[in-house]
């Protein structure tokens, strides 16, 4: 088990767009485990690489009981339709917001050995793919609301009991079974 600090909003490493991989060896598979463990102990529906202070493309998440990661993604809308409703990040610990996002996905990339990999999803795993991609391009959540909705989040954030805390590693307070 290997849970590893989360960086926290205001952090530089969360607005780096991360590189993309190049080598499937060791190293990338111990930073799937790392991130795996680190979203099951923080709770999270996702977990992108830069959250952990890692500039490489690769996320996990967990949506309905499934576990998975990708590598390289390349994220593709399917059809036309939009889904707004609360989104939160791991990195702004305690606060949701209303966020429009794709409802339908496809997501291309690579498994932690190299195989090709394809991923569709509706919903909350569609939402959860568009977050954590956007995290790999140095963008938040936040930065897709409303302008009005943003001004009154950032406001909010300002001052938050976390704010220039940096990290935080998350503990797990509630058996998940
Ligand atoms: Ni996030």
């Amino acid at each position: 088990m290997s849970v590893t600090p989360i960086r926290l909003l205001g952090d530089p490493v969360l607005r780096t767009p991360a590189a993309p991989v190049v080598d499937f060896d060791a190293e990338l598979r111990r930073l799937v485990a790392d991130l795996t463990d680190t979203m099951f102990e923080a709770g999270g529906a996702g977990l992108a690489a830069p959250q952990i202070g890692v500039g490489l493309r690769v996320f996990t998440w967990f949506v309905d009981g499934e576990v998975g990661h990708l590598v390289n993604p390349d994220v593709t809308p399917v059809g036309e339709e939009t889904e707004e409703a609360p989104e939160g990040c791991l990195s702004i610990p305690g606060f949701r917001y209303d966020c429009r996002r794709h409802l339908h996905v496809a997501a291309t990339g690579w498994n932690l050995h190299g195989d090709p990999v394809r991923v569709e999803g509706s919903h909350l795993l569609a939402r959860a793919v568009q977050h954590e991609t956007d995290h790999l391009d140095g963008v938040l959540f936040i930065d897709r609301l409303d302008p009005d909705a943003r001004a009154a989040a950032l406001a909010e954030l300002a001052d938050a009991a976390w704010t220039g805390q940096g990290e935080y590693t998350p503990i797990l307070k509630v058996s998940p079974h």
